[in-house]
This record gives C-alpha cells, structure tokens and sequence, in this order.
C-alpha cells in the first residue's frame, strides 16, 4: 500500500462552540476520488476548508504524503500540492478565460511583459488536452456557463501540477448534461493521477466516478465505506437517513422489550 496524498485520522474542529467536526477519518489516494457526501451543515466544507489550509483543526491528526500538517494558509496547501475549487469560483467575470487560467503567473517575454500570444496557446493546448474545446479563450469567463467554469478550474490545477484537487460540490447549480460533463473532467484528472476530493449532495453524482465515501452529518461520520462495500441505492438510503431511522427504530424495539 502507498502512501496517501492525504489521510485525516479522528480529526475535529470548533467555531467557538459549535462542534462543526468530530473523529472524522479519511483518506485520499493518487488516482482515486473520495467522495464526501451529506447534507447542509454536516461539516463537508469544514473538512476542506481543514485540507485546503483556511482554517486549522483542533483535534486529531491531519497527514499530506505521511508528514503530520497544519497549514497557515491556502498558499502554504497549494505549495504541497492541495487545489481546491470552490463552488461560487472567485473569478472576475470581465477577465478574459487565458488570464483567469493564469491569474498572476502569466507567461512573460524576454522584456518582462506579459506574453499575450504564449498564455493563449498554452491555455488552448491545456484545455484541449482535457478535450475541453472553447472556440475563444480571450472571451471573458463571464459569458461561460457554470460548468464550463468548472471545466476550466479543474484543467488549470491538472495543467500546474496539482495533487490533489479538492472540488466543492461542482456539480450543485447544474443540470443534468452539465453534470455529466464537469464528472468526465473528474474522472479525466483521477485518471492523469490527481487524489481528487469530491463534494456532493448527490449520490448519483458521486457514485460513477468514487473510489470510497465518507458520509457526515452534523459533523459526524455516519459511515466509511469502499466502493464494493456499498451498492448505490443503500449509499442513496444512507443519505436519505435510513441508517438513522433503522438506528431509533432499533432503540425504540429495545426500550419496549
Ligand atoms: N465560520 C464559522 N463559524 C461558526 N460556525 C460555523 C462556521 N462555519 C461553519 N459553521 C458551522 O459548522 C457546521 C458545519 O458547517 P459546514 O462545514 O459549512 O457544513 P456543510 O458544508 O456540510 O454544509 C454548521 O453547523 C455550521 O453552521
Ligand atoms: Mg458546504
């Protein structure tokens, strides 16, 4: 077994005093996606915001390639590798598609301007690398769709190198068809090696292109689970809380006897 890009053992966090995650464990391998899945206020952005160096845990124990973390910064996980793209994408909507594929790390001529010509090829071959095809990349990212965005945040982390690509529910405002094409470009990048972490609220969307699943709730894990451990319709009952209702079913039988 090698080692993880990323592994989480009993980790836990709290905002004051709220208990926003609680031993929770998981762990995120070259070439596989972990999906983490749960409702509104399970903790799912907590946990990332953890890896992705926004805030730091409290408790338990945080592991980038088998060396215990804590970052400072965002820019601190993005230099070990950790990319991570939010779901409202903090782009500039006016910013043409190369630019806000580099955003500061323009490629430059020999006199230190920034080499127009070269950013625009080199975004073309990236994104067509990832068989993205977008007639124009001067056009401003404004005018693409959500999916397209994220299409374009994605080839940008795959073409710098990332290692892990952590994706904050990127499927959530999209219909069907663009769902499908962002999960390709999530295969795509699991595929070129990347340790991709998902969030969803969606089983369907996390189940064609997941490796394991950490199910939370209320900061909680609810369940640990491999891929051939569980079938899509019980991850989709597990979500849907019948863990817990068969749990309190169980209590209520126990408490009649
Ligand atoms: N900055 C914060 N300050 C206080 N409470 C927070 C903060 N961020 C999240 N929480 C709380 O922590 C819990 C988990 O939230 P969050 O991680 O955002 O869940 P999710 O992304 O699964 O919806 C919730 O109860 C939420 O209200
Ligand atoms: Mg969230």
């Amino acid at each position: 077994m090698t080692t993880p890009l990323i592994e989480t053992k009993d980790i836990g966090k709290t905002y004051g005093s709220v208990i926003a995650l609680s031993d929770v464990s998981t762990v995120v391998h070259a070439g596989e996606v972990t999906c983490v899945l749960g409702d509104n206020g399970a903790g799912k952005s907590t946990l990332i915001k953890i890896l992705a160096g926004v805030h730091q845990h409290d408790e338990g124990s945080f592991q980038v390639e088998g060396e215990e973390i804590r970052f400072s910064s965002p820019r601190e996980a993005l230099d070990h590798g950790i990319a991570t793209v939010y779901q409202d994408l903090a782009v500039v909507p006016l910013m043409s598609v190369w630019r806000n594929f580099f955003l500061g790390s323009e490629p430059t001529t020999a006199l230190g301007f920034i080499d127009r010509k070269q950013g625009r090829a080199v975004t073309k071959k990236a994104l067509s690398d990832m068989g993205i095809d977008l007639r124009d990349v001067e056009q401003p990212v404004g005018t693409l769709s959500g999916g397209e965005r994220q299409c374009v945040a994605i080839a940008r982390a795959v073409h710098f190198g990332a290692k892990v690509l952590i994706l904050d529910e990127p499927t959530a405002a999209l219909g069907v068809k663009q769902a499908g094409v962002v999960l390709k470009y999530v295969a795509q990048a699991r595929d070129r090696g990347l340790g991709v972490v998902l969030i969803t609220h969606n089983p369907h969307h996390a189940y064609p292109v997941a490796n394991r699943f950490l199910l939370l709730k209320r900061g909680r894990a609810l369940g640990s689970y491999e891929k051939d451990e569980i079938d899509i319709e019980e991850l989709t009952r597990q979500m849907a809380g019948g863990a817990e209702l068969e749990a309190l079913a169980h209590e209520l039988r126990a408490a009649e006897a």
